[in-house]
């Protein structure tokens, strides 16, 4: 693992030019170490925006997430985002799907997680998490253009119960092309319904976030 301290820039310009789940897997295992005080440095907003969005859907639907029923924090990482549950009053289980050992031994000491999955996220290859089973599906910082792909994209939308919720932040430069079309589709084919998207700024210095929220009919 290593333990120097790359400069933030240079963190993100590395992970920029990986483009395969398997490249990127191995630069995550590689510099966990270096992941939250990276991210830290390059504040990094994208777990709060998640519970941003959420919230203005159920101002906007009526409709309540429970607090104390099931998620999964697909992509955990080091947990940063599990604490972001934890801190918006999610009491309940939180399961991770996390590949990397180094980034989950760091989450693991957080006392978040239940179970842990570790499979990768491939293109429409369903992992080992158990279909229609979470009220919340939540993910930040994951899906992208080089490893957890749109074409990844159905099968977070499996993981989640018949009326449960997606709430989803990303790189808003992925958003427009690939995961619209993938949301569009999912939409065409009445298996989701996009209930509140909008971009903002700050997902970490110098970019904007795309966060989005999906109901599962
Ligand atoms: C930017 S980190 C985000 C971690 C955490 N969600 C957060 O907000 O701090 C991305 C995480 O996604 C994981 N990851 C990368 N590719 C993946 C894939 N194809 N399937 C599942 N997880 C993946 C990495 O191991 C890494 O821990």
């Amino acid at each position: 693992m290593t333990t120097e301290t790359k400069s933030e820039n240079g963190w993100v310009s590395e992970l920029y030019s990986v483009n395969n789940p398997t490249d990127e897997l191995k630069y995550y295992e590689e510099t966990a170490a270096v992941y939250e005080s990276n991210l830290k440095g390059l504040n990094y907003r994208a777990p709060d925006f998640c519970f941003v969005a959420l919230k203005k859907f159920e101002e906007e639907s009526g409709f309540s997430v429970p607090r104390d029923g099931k998620c999964i924090d697909i992509g955990a990482g080091t947990g940063m985002s599990g604490e972001s549950l934890r801190s918006a009053g999610f009491t309940g289980v939180v399961d991770a799907l996390e590949p990397s050992d180094n980034m989950y031994s760091i989450a693991e000491q957080k006392g978040i997680y239940s179970t842990r999955y570790s499979d990768l996220l491939l293109a429409e290859q369903e992992t080992s998490v158990p279909g229609n089973s979470y009220d919340l599906v939540f993910s930040c910082g994951v899906f992208n253009n080089r490893s957890a792909t749109s074409k990844c994209f159905p099968e977070a939308v499996r993981m989640a119960k018949s009326g449960g919720v997606l709430s989803i932040v990303i790189n808003n430069n992925y958003w427009e092309g690939d995961f619209e079309l993938a949301i569009n589709s999912l939409e065409e084919e009445k298996i989701v319904k996009l209930k509140h998207t909008e971009a903002i700024d700050g997902y970490f210095d110098g970019k904007t976030a795309r966060v989005f929220v999906l109901h599962k009919l």
